[in-house]
């Protein structure tokens, strides 16, 4: 059994302790909470252990909240830890925790991949580098839209290779999780330096690729209006729908009209935490024009990244082949049954 630790129980963290407290060869040893709040209580019903800095564990108490141990406790523990800290959290714990005990370690797409702060010198993107990861103690699992356009992308090499010449993105990000009490601001915000471009270059460096990005007044997904020019003239439209129709985790769906409904219909199926866990390319908006072609897809972004650490668990404890791997995740995240029933809801 191959022993895990959750650091941090936020809206990754959470979802990350649900899952793999499903897999059989998994011991979940249990999750890091750092406030006393009523998330606490959810993941004592969840029957998680649940591990608080030493000094917190009274003011837990205080409240009849169940405290098995202090986190270093559980990350000695462990043969892995899955840092779901705040952005930018992730460092200090690092070199605090992870360190001094030479523990493995993922860490999530808001920590720094470069510079003083730098966690790890990988990203992973399990359609690009899965392999990569298996000889590393630090990885990084790209963000979301990281996650997503690495997916987007590197079909598109395997296809059409050196026809291609510049990728923009323009990236219209939601404004709060569903779960998050912090309110939306009545605004649509620029971002003067998106880190997802090098993000994607790290593992893609040969993407001539140009992100902007922006903040809109909505819970609801990210929206992702990728550009691709060709050398010369582009494919036809059903030679690009085509390319991504056999791939893990990309819907394809016809009838959506905005990233609220595909959301709404994941909540009515009952999906785990109202997520589709993949991306969705709206085929009915997909152009092409002389040498370029626009793809218009949505990317769930709390959901997104939970499969994605999960194949990156398997590639850094279990050594696993892809092809096992992705056969594993998608028993656990039913992400097959998830594409049939989201493609047939929006045909
Ligand atoms: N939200 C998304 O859609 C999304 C998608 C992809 C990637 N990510 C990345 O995932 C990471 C986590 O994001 P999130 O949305 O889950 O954030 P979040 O909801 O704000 O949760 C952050 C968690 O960090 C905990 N925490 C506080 N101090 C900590 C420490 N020293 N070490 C570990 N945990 C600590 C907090 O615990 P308490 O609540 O107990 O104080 C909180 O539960 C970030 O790097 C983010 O960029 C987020």
């Amino acid at each position: 059994m191959t022993r895990v630790f959750i650091n941090g129980y936020g809206n990754i963290g959470r979802r990350l302790a649900s899952a793999i407290s499903k897999d059989k060869e998994i011991q979940l040893v249990g999750i890091a909470k750092y406030s006393p709040d009523e998330k606490t209580q959810e993941a004592i019903r969840n029957q998680f252990d649940i591990f608080v800095p030493k000094e917190k564990i009274k003011e837990f108490m205080g409240k009849q909240y169940r405290v098995n141990g202090t986190i270093e406790e559980a990350v000695a523990q462990c043969d892995l830890v899955i840092d779901a800290a705040k952005e930018g959290g992730g460092y200090l714990n690092k070199v605090k925790l992870y360190d001094p005990l030479n523990k493995p370690a993922i860490f999530q797409g808001g920590e720094d991949r470069h510079g003083k702060y730098s966690v790890a010198d990988m990203i992973h993107n399990s359609r690009v580098n899965y392999e990569k990861a298996g000889s590393r103690t630090y990885v990084i699992q790209g963000s979301c839209n990281v996650s997503g356009m690495g997916r987007i992308i590197q079909p598109m090499i395997e296809n059409f290779g050196d026809d291609i010449i510049r990728y923009d993105v323009t990236l219209i990000r939601r404004w709060a999780d569903l779960e998050d009490s912090k309110q939306v601001k009545d605004s649509i915000e620029w971002d003067a330096n998106p880190h997802h471009q090098d993000d994607v270059k790290d593992f893609i460096p040969t993407a001539n690729l140009y992100v902007d990005a922006y903040k809109v007044p909505s819970r609801m997904m990210h929206l992702h209006q990728m550009s691709v020019r060709f050398k010369k003239k582009a494919p036809n439209k059903e030679s690009i729908v085509e390319t991504f129709r056999k791939e893990f985790g990309i819907a394809i769906l016809s009838s959506a009209t905005g990233t609220a409904q595909v959301r709404k219909k994941a909540m009515e199926l009952g999906f785990p935490h109202g997520d589709t866990n993949m991306v969705h390319i709206h085929q009915e908006v997909v152009r092409v024009e002389e040498d370029t072609v626009k793809i218009p897809y949505s990317d769930d972004q709390t959901g997104m990244v939970i499969p994605e650490n999960y194949l990156l668990l398997q590639s850094m404890v279990h050594k696993r082949g892809r092809q096992e791997a992705l056969a594993k995740a998608d028993n656990l995240f039913q992400m097959n049954y998830k594409k049939n029933v989201l493609e047939e809801e929006f045909k």
